[in-house]
């Protein structure tokens, strides 16, 4: 007798990114220079600063921890940077309460020139997997032509194969509109190019012939190519703008836009500065819970621009239990003021089916950058013995030059 046996269909994993991933990733700060020392003294920061805390649990290896593939095509670690080898550290990380990610690219070479995973899919999956690693960021150069759903799926099939649930971190910068066909093959995918630390600076770098070379996005830039694509993005599977820049030369005041925006988008949070030497004002930026909490609200809908006047934009995020994350960004340099009005911030998210309904609810206003603003309360209207006037229709708040004013709105 001939017995037909169906074998499991591979799949993503289940079971990861209900909220978007949070952790630290090496290429912002030190791009290709990374060794085993330095990643365990980002480890013992993370915990020690409270970061892992506070949710960022990922320790992620970007590009450059790569040696050649042996005679038998497997990849190995590069012994001057990792001596102690990947496994070594996957344990360290683990021993910490934290998890660890690793980086390959779909096509012959990662972007920085290394072995890329091309032909060797299932070879490297059982090796992430040998050596304990949680998540994959999977790069998209050198990929001579493929196509990128059968790339990208070949590779979640390979994880899923060598047994070890990870993480797919999805990196086509959002060429072949991932959006529309990754739901089922990653947990996040690139939405655009790479960032760079700027909040709207022309970052252009040029090449000795005077050329433009490369061109990392500014945050604005991002925010504008994100924004679109909020319908796409949900538990389980969500847009990545790129990793944060916080802490990497931007002022201050841009910084807090630049992580207050990440959130409002629901964003992966990946951290992209050197942890060991930031600035306390930096380690305030990253652990606002206030806003971390609206980066990870359960109902895990990506916030809206309503609204834009002048150089002002009006944000909305719909919360669980009927709050509501809402947001000013000044784009300009100069300073600004908006003219709230209530009764015309009436409106209703056709995506999440959830209304702000001003005039009829109670919302307590909690600013969530400066802790001592008095809270505000918002009525506009009631009805019988509720009627009650809290604040005024219009009112006035000053958003300095790349600043944010964010308020999480506590439905009373
Ligand atoms: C690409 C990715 C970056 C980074 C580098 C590494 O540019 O988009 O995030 O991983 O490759 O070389």
């Amino acid at each position: 007798m001939l017995l037909c046996l169906t074998p499991a269909r591979a799949q993503k994993w289940e079971g990861f990114a209900s909220t978007p991933q949070m952790g630290w990733s090496s290429w912002n700060c030190f791009q290709c220079n990374i060794n085993e020392t330095q990643l365990k003294e980002i480890a013992d920061i993370m915990v020690e600063k409270g970061l892992v805390d506070a949710g960022y649990e990922y320790l992620n290896m970007d590009d450059g921890w790569h040696a050649p593939r042996d005679s038998r095509g497997f990849i190995h670690e590069d012994p001057q940077k990792f001596p102690s080898g990947l496994k070594a550290l996957a344990d360290y990380v683990h021993a910490k309460g934290m998890k660890i990610g690793i980086y390959s690219c779909a096509g012959r070479k990662t972007c920085a020139g290394y072995a890329g995973s091309s032909g060797h899919e299932y070879q490297d999956a059982i090796s992430y997997a040998e050596w304990e690693m949680d998540y994959l960021k999977y790069d998209w150069c050198y990929h001579d032509g493929l196509n990128a759903a059968g790339a990208y799926n070949l590779m979640r099939d390979a994880l899923y194969s060598a047994g070890r649930p990870i993480f797919f971190s999805m990196c086509e910068w959002g060429s072949s509109n991932p959006w529309e066909w990754a739901a089922e093959t990653g947990h996040s995918w690139r939405s655009t190019g790479d960032i760079g630390p700027a909040f709207d600076a022309d970052l252009t770098i040029y090449d000795e012939n005077g050329n433009p070379s490369w061109r990392p996005l500014s945050v604005v830039e991002i925010i504008d190519k994100n924004e679109p694509l909020r319908a796409y993005a949900g538990p389980g599977h969500w847009n990545d703008p790129d990793m944060l820049e916080v802490g990497n030369g931007m002022s201050a005041t841009e910084d807090r836009a630049h992580f207050t925006l990440w959130c409002m988008m629901a964003a992966p949070l990946i951290l992209g500065n050197d942890l060991r030497t930031m600035s306390d004002e930096t380690l305030a930026i990253i652990t606002n819970r206030g806003l971390i909490a609206v980066d990870q609200d359960p109902l895990g809908v990506q916030g809206l621009r309503l609204r834009k006047e002048g150089s002002i934009e009006y944000w909305f995020k719909p919360l669980e239990g009927g709050d509501w994350a809402f947001c000013l960004l000044n784009r300009s340099e100069e300073d600004a003021v908006a003219s709230v009005d209530w009764t015309s911030l009436d409106f209703t998210d056709d995506l999440s089916g959830r209304s702000t309904l001003f005039s009829e609810t109670t919302y307590t206003l909690k600013n969530l950058w400066d802790a001592d603003a008095a809270e505000i309360q918002s009525r506009v209207k009631g009805k019988g013995r509720q009627r009650k006037m809290l604040l005024p229709n219009n009112f006035e708040v000053s958003v300095p030059g790349h600043a944010v004013v964010v308020w999480r709105l506590v439905k009373n």
